[in-house]
């Protein structure tokens, strides 16, 4: 098995979204049987809450489902537990290597370092934004989501 953990911040915006594109694409890809997904957030905001309406409402549209999704907290067990771990912007990133000190440290990547056709480094947080936000969350997270999985792809060939 490999285990992938997306984390944002709220566990309510990014990391539902990249959970449920990301799913989308392993069965697609008829992986399901050796790649697990789960999401998480670094801080404790919004605990065991559903994804944003508007992540949801954005998700649905372009034909995924986040309705299973419930906030948790990353915790150090998750550092132990996951293969990949996957911030969305650098403080995520920051936090992340630091829960997970010099002994997973290396398990942790920026998503975008995985998107071959976007220039830029960070996966905006959304919560704050206007709804076209999410739409362009997705269109990152799509494009991410395709390079991650060729990635672990030739990893487990
Ligand atoms: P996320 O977005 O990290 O993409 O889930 C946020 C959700 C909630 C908050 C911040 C960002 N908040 O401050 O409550």
């Amino acid at each position: 098995m490999t285990r992938v953990l997306f984390v944002c911040l709220g566990n309510i915006c990014r990391s539902p979204t990249a959970e449920g594109v990301f799913r989308h694409h392993v069965t697609s890809r008829g992986l399901n049987h050796v790649i697990e997904i789960d999401s998480a957030g670094t801080a404790a905001y919004h605990i065991n809450q559903p994804a944003d309406p508007r992540a949801q409402a954005a998700a649905t549209q372009r034909g995924f489902d986040l309705s299973s999704c419930r906030g948790r907290q990353a915790s150090r067990q998750d550092m132990h537990d996951f293969d990949y771990i996957i911030a969305m912007d650098h403080d995520n990133q920051a936090d992340l290597r630091h829960l997970a000190g010099s002994e997973h440290e290396n398990k942790v990547s920026l998503f975008l370092e995985f998107a071959t056709l976007i220039d830029e480094d960070e996966v905006p947080d959304p919560y704050y934004g206007g709804n076209n936000g999410f739409d362009r969350v997705i269109d990152m997270i799509e494009e991410a989501s395709q390079g991650l999985l060729d990635h672990i792809e030739q990893q487990i060939k």
